[in-house]
């Protein structure tokens, strides 16, 4: 059981990353598990990272039904699976193994030059049973965006709006964070606020430093993780380890 030492309002503090691993493997499967048996079926959307890698490594061995559990990306660099900074390669490699190997996975990369050409198409294609989400796991970079909500970025707006459609093409500012990687697909505001679970997953003193910068006044264009902090999502918990 973790501490519940609140860094801030309604932090999870673990005492090591592998405690926080194991509680929130427990809790996910437990999730999907109800999903499965109250509809026939569940949906998880996982983000990229380094900070929720092994969280998808215990769960690939965990006994549950995948073949009833449609994986989706939180978000996605517009590259080509097998590409550097590929988030559905990363996902493939880390969750989708073992037991998970059954899992359907959608992917947000397709053949367009850009992600603003590929949202329309993506957005009609998505399974009517995906939402809400049963389960989103996110994290949060130290320029305070999470899934693909750069700070700045051209398309944020439209991403943050409650009318925003489930996926939406970004253009990032380039910074360190982001790196080479400008073009983006990400889900929105109102599908992330509105998942049954939500778990914002964080490491370290610098992600406790940015949190706390976030959960301060400020514009959420500034830090967009922001817009999930303060929407009220009664099902977000924001989970840290040292
Ligand atoms: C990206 C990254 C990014 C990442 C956060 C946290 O698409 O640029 O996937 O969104 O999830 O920056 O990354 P770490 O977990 O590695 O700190």
């Amino acid at each position: 059981m973790p501490t519940r030492l609140s860094l801030a309002e309604r932090t999870i503090a673990h005492t090591g990353r592998d405690e926080m691993v194991a509680e929130l493997a427990d809790t996910i499967e437990t999730a999907l598990i109800a999903a499965i048996v109250a509809k026939g079926s569940a949906s998880f959307a996982v983000s990229g990272g380094s900070t929720p890698k092994p969280l998808y490594q215990a769960l690939a061995g965990r006994d549950l039904d995948w073949s009833k559990v449609t994986v989706i990306l939180v978000d996605e660099r517009w590259v080509d699976p097998g590409e550097a900074g590929s988030n559905e390669s990363f996902v493939r490699d880390s969750l989708m193994r073992d037991k998970a190997a059954a899992a359907r996975f959608i992917g947000l990369k397709t053949s367009t030059a850009s992600p603003q050409e590929a949202a329309q198409a993506l957005n009609a294609d998505l399974p009517a049973d995906l939402f809400p989400l049963d389960v989103a796991v996110l994290g949060m970079g130290a320029d305070g965006h999470t899934a693909s909500w750069f700070p700045g970025a051209d398309g944020l707006d439209a991403a943050l709006e409650a009318s925003a459609p489930p996926l939406a093409a970004i253009t990032a500012k380039r910074s360190a964070v982001t790196g080479d990687h400008l073009l983006r697909m990400t889900l929105t505001l109102p599908v992330l606020e509105g998942a049954r679970l939500s778990l914002l997953m964080l490491t370290g003193s610098e992600k406790q430093r940015t949190l706390d910068v976030a959960r301060a006044d400020g514009a959420v264009r500034d830090m967009p993780v922001r817009a999930l902090l303060r929407s009220g999502a009664a099902n977000l918990q924001v989970h840290w380890a040292l």
